[in-house]
This record gives structure tokens, sequence and C-alpha cells, in this order.
């Protein structure tokens, strides 16, 4: 039988040497020699082998061959442990101690389309001691989250709160109550989060009528009119606010004013609008809306502000069906987080919910308003630093969301590979293309806490590094510049605008 070299033996035949292996891992000669003494090179170097082999070794091939070699002892345990959890519990071989190490995650700049980074306040808040969530404290605390969530929903409702779960549920919660089984619901698609408000519908029995528009379109109003006069039984209309896959931002006024002029109610999501761009909840009239924690709001992941209007909340109380998710059951929910009641309905997440708390007081202490703004400002340098490179926009400039900014990948241009060297030489993220836009843009996100002038300045460096490096005629600099020549021309029309209401 021909004997397979080992790892460590197929490392040294590659670079030619052990010196050799040491300098492409950057490590101490020492090392190299120990893994060829012991024949494999230890597991927690899989990934590192893998990348800097190019892929020749895989790093499945490093994990089995030190799994074989040095198989885990769980030593800290002893023989005759309680409830018979020993050494050799086969569960042990499952997550051994010896190899889980606590969980750093690295320094990164948040530039996709969510999560964004994360203020240290809301962090630090987040690791304050737990509590229950009966605590009286803690329900004085839900009383105000609720009232900052009012205020960056810009309304009265008084049911406004954070449903447990991420936007996906918020959008959820809002079609299972809404919809009845053969309720029919307009829904307008301009990207992948329309398609996901159709699926809703579908599943919760009503009867979709799809308005399609171009992904990169708003949603055409006269579409939306058309349809309505076509089904006139309609009894709710549905939209994305904020379309993350393109950054097209729709008129949702215009789109709510529609949809009650043929007596139907709105449901708008919101995700990545809220905290953004403005959003009026009272003001437009929308009936009911979610958003998600973790976009413009900055906070961790896993929370779905929600806001209905007294009109829903009556309609969803004379459903006579039973609602069909008991967890997503508006009439249940009312008990924990309705206006008189405390009662338990679900564990909430409470360190999530304090986070929250702090996410929305930062934004509250900024203003809404210079939130929008700061997100505007930051937007126009980044558009004009991008520019400079020649990257051209997916949106057309009225409708392009500040927060979210899509651009088509040049010709000939590894679409993957840039946004693989941003993160592992700058330790950038930005997002991919979703669905048909698949390989075609990137999304790079100004949400937030992440929407400053640092990550905007380091972002258009790195990209036209990298960019350079992949042969593009990008001169280094140029983008710097024009994102810098952006910020001087709002700096002085901010000063004239002062100077004439002075
Ligand atoms: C517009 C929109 N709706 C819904 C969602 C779903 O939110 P989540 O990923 O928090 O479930 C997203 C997520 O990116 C989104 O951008």
């Amino acid at each position: 039988m021909v004997e397979v070299p080992n790892c460590a033996a197929r490392l040294v035949e590659l670079f030619g040497s052990q010196a050799e292996v040491a300098r492409a891992f950057q490590l101490d000669r020492a090392v190299v020699h120990h893994w060829v003494k012991t024949g494999y090179v230890p597991a927690r170097w899989a990934g590192e082998v893998e990348r800097v082999t190019q892929g020749r070794i895989s790093s499945v091939e490093v994990i089995n061959e030190a799994s074989a070699k040095n198989p885990v002892r769980v030593k800290s345990r002893p023989d005759n442990a309680p409830f018979g959890m020993s050494e050799s519990d086969p569960m042990s071989q499952y997550a051994p101690t010896k190899r889980i190490h606590s969980f750093h995650p690295p320094q990164r700049t948040l530039m996709g389309p969510g999560p964004t980074e994360i203020h240290p306040r809301v962090l630090t808040t987040m690791s304050q001691p737990a509590i229950g969530y009966l605590d009286p404290v803690f329900v004085e605390m839900m009383e105000e989250l609720k009232s900052l969530l009012r205020y960056v929903y810009q309304t009265k409702n008084p049911l406004t709160f954070p449903i447990s779960g991420p936007g996906s549920v918020g959008m959820e919660y809002c079609f299972v109550n809404l919809v009845a089984p053969g309720d029919k619901v307009i829904v307008c698609q301009n990207g992948v989060f329309g398609g996901r408000m159709l699926e809703n519908v579908i599943r919760c029995g009503g009867v979709p009528v799809l308005v399609e528009d171009k992904w990169g379109d708003p949603v055409d109003p006269q579409k939306l009119e058309d349809a309505l006069k076509k089904n006139p039984d309609a009894k709710i209309v549905a939209f994305v606010h904020a379309e993350t896959s393109t950054g097209a931002q729709s008129d949702a006024k215009t789109l709510v004013k529609l949809a009650h002029k043929h007596d139907a109610l709105s449901i708008v999501d919101a995700v990545t609008s809220l905290g953004g761009t403005p959003v009026k909840v009272d003001e437009w009239g929308i009936d009911a809306i979610y958003s998600a924690s973790q976009k413009c709001l900055s906070c961790t992941p896993g929370l779905s502000p929600v806001s209905f209007s007294e009109r829903v909340v009556e309609r969803v109380k004379a459903r006579k069906d039973k609602i069909h998710s008991w967890f997503m059951d508006m009439n249940l929910l009312l008990g924990y987080w309705g206006a008189t009641t405390r009662t338990y309905h679900h564990t909430a997440p409470t360190n999530s919910l304090f986070a929250l708390h702090e996410a929305l007081l930062l934004i509250r202490e900024e203003g809404l308003e210079n939130s929008w703004a700061r997100h505007h400002r930051h937007h126009l340098a980044l558009k004009a630093g991008l520019e400079a490179m020649g990257l051209k926009f997916l949106v057309e400039e009225k409708v392009q969301l500040p927060q979210m900014n899509a651009v088509r990948c040049p010709e000939g241009v590894d679409e993957a590979k840039v946004r693989r060297t941003l993160l592992s030489e700058f330790s950038i993220e930005i997002g991919a293309g979703l669905g048909p836009l698949a390989g075609k843009i990137w999304r790079f996100g100004l949400m937030g806490y992440s929407c400053r002038p640092d990550n905007v300045m380091l972002c258009l460096s790195a990209l036209g590094s990298v960019l350079q490096d992949a042969g593009l005629p990008v001169h280094v600099g140029d983008a710097e510049a024009a994102a810098h020549g952006a910020y001087a021309q709002m700096h002085v029309k901010d000063a004239q605008r002062k100077k004439r209401t002075a």
C-alpha cells in the first residue's frame, strides 16, 4: 500500500523547506519542525493551511489527520463524575473543552447591509447584570423603550413595541395577524424583500396580487393604483419602504394614501429606513409597520420594533378565526407589551432590550432629524468617492437610499474576490448582490453608528487600492479627494444656511 505523506510533510514539499513553510505561515521555524517531528499539523491551523496553500491541502484533511493522531482527551473531568458524565462520555467528542476557547470576534468595519457596528455605550449597557422580565425596574424600562420607539417612528400609536426576533419575525407578525385566509393582498415587489412579503401572504392563506417593478426602481404608484382599481376587494397593500437588496427608496406616503383611497390597510417594511431616512407613521397614516434593530438603529440583531394603528388593533381583535401562530398572536402578546397588563407570554430577551433602549436613547440625544441629515451627508461623500473611481450606482439619484449604496461591479473584476480582500486585508465588510444581482453589484451600507466620516474615508481608500490591484485604472487618492471635496461643499452650504437664518 502506498503511504500518503502527512500534511506537515506535504507542506515542506510544497514550499521546499521547513524554513520556507515557516516564512509562509509567519511562524517560528521550531513550530514547523515540531509539526514535522510529530507527523501532523494541529487542527487549529486547518483554515490557515487551506488559505496559504490556496486549497492544495484542504482544512478537512488537516482536521481529520490531527484528530486521528491526537485524539481529544478531556482530562479535567474526574473518572467518577456525577450524573454519569465521564471522559468516555460519547458526547464529549462533539464539544471538546480542550479545543474550544472563549470566542473573541475581530474588530471589523461593518459597511454592509447590516448588522452595523454598535456604539460602545450600547455594548456596555448590554453587558449589565441580567434581571427578570417582570422585575419592576425592567417594566419601567419597557415603558421608556416604547416611548423612544414612538419617537423614532414619529407616532402616537399605543401599540408600539419590539418583538423578540429579527426583522423577518416582525414581517411575519404583521402578515399573520392581518391576513386571514381568503383575504386579498396587493404586494409590491421591487427586490428581494417584497418577495418575502409575497411568500408570507401565500403561507397565511391570503390571495396575493403582485405588482412588480424592476429591481433598482422604486415602487410605481401608478401600477399600484391600477391594481387597486382592478381589485376593489383588496384588503391590504404591502410594500418595502427601503429595498435593501437594491438601495431604492419608495414613496411610502403616496403608496399609503393610495391604499386608503381604495379602503385598504397598509403594511410597510421599514427595516432599513427607520432611523436613516424619514419614516413618519402618523403623518403618512401607516397602519402596520416593522423594522429591525441591527440596521440604522445600530443595536444587536434579534429585535424587531413594530407599530400598529388603533384600526389594526381593532381589526385583529375582531377576527373570528384563531390566528395561526400562537407566538405571534397579537391578542396574546398584548398581555405583556400592552398598555395595562404585564403577564408572562415568553421570556423576553432582557439584555438585548437594555441595548435597544440605549441605542434609541442615542438617537434621541442626537435628534432624529440630525440622524437623517448625517446619513445623507456621509452618503454624498461616499458617492462622490465611489463615482471618482468610475463606479456606477444601480439606482437613480433621486430615489437612492443614503444608508444603502449599491454600485455595479465593473466588467472583468472578480466581485467576490474584492469583498474577500477588503475583509481579509482591511477588516471591512461590504455586501454582495442578492438574487439576480448576485455577482453584479456591491452594497455599501452607511447605517447608524457605522455611518461616520472615518468609515467613509477608510472604505474609499481600501477599495481604491484593491481595485487598482485588480487592474482597474484607479488612481489611489482620487476617491478620498472627491469625498473631501463633497464634505467641503456641504460645510460651505451649511455655513451659508446658518448665516441666512441668523
Ligand atoms: C428590507 C428588509 N426586510 C426584512 C429583512 C429581514 O430582516 P432580518 O434579517 O433581521 O430578519 C431585511 C434584512 O436585511 C431587510 O433588509
